[in-house]
């Protein structure tokens, strides 16, 4: 039986160049982890290769709805590090749009981009987590997951799956000290949402650095004892 202390963390960042998933890569990366970036183009030097790491191993061109992709990524990570403590999904996508209008293309998009990406990593990073009998693994969903409003129909039926992919994880791995968590951010505080939001009461918003000090909790031996939930992150602070 091993506890994997934060120094000696082997950690997989998928999304590693968007906004949440460069703090969870800098977050990790400071405390001495080693962290494994993996991309769907490239992934940009979030934090600088100044030694400080416990090593870093950047993967670009993975398409994470492709399984094999996935795999090969695992592979990769195994090669180098040996073993996978902890998986941070981060990859996620948004749309809007009313049922009767946005058509069953923004549908499949948002399902592919949401759901079928975080199922195709966690079954891939789930074989050797299995084998080692213990893993962390932490997705992203959001609030309209638990409960749609209005124009939010792909993104929170996508965003449910995600959750109800989680709890079915969870649930399966229990044994194997093995779990599976996903977080519901608020608004993330990102320069793509000030940018789409301009007039935005922006102080409520929720920093991506804090976040990934929740996902810090969640992947730590003592954070083995939170599995299955999907915890808001909304704020105030
Ligand atoms: N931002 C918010 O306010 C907010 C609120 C609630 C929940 N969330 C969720 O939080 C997560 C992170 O949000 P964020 O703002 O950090 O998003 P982001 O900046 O857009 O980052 C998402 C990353 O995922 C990558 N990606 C997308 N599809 C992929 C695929 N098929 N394969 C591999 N990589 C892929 C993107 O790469 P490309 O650049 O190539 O597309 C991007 O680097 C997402 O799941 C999002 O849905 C965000």
């Amino acid at each position: 039986m091993h506890e994997v202390s934060r120094r000696d963390i082997v950690i997989m960042v998928t999304g590693a160049a968007g906004n949440l998933g460069a703090a969870v890569v800098k977050e990790f990366t400071a405390s001495g982890a080693r962290v494994v970036s993996v991309e769907r183009d490239s992934v940009p030097q979030a934090v600088p290769e100044d030694g400080s790491g416990g090593g870093r191993l950047d993967i670009a061109g993975i398409d994470l709805a492709d399984p094999a992709a996935c795999q090969d990524a695992v592979q990769r990570a195994l090669d180098a590090f040996g073993r996978i403590d902890v998986l941070v999904n981060t990859v996620g996508g948004f749309g809007t749009g009313p049922v009767h209008e946005t058509g069953l293309d923004q549908w499949d998009q948002l399902f592919q981009m949401n759901a079928r990406t975080a199922y195709a990593i966690s079954a891939a990073v789930l074989k050797p987590m299995r084998e080692a009998a213990y893993g962390r693994i932490v997705h992203i969903a959001a609030a309209p997951g638990l409960k749609a409003g209005a124009n939010q129909a792909a993104y929170a039926a996508s965003k449910a799956a995600v959750i109800r992919l989680t709890e079915a994880i969870a649930a399966e791995n229990r044994e194997l000290r093995i779990t599976a968590n996903c977080i519901l951010p608020g608004t993330i505080d990102t320069p793509q949402n000030r940018a789409a939001m301009p007039n935005a009461k922006t102080d409520g918003w929720v920093q991506p650095a804090d976040i990934a000090k929740l996902i810090g909790f969640l992947v730590s031996p003592v954070g083995g004892i939170v599995t299955g939930a999907a915890i808001p992150a909304t704020g105030p602070v």
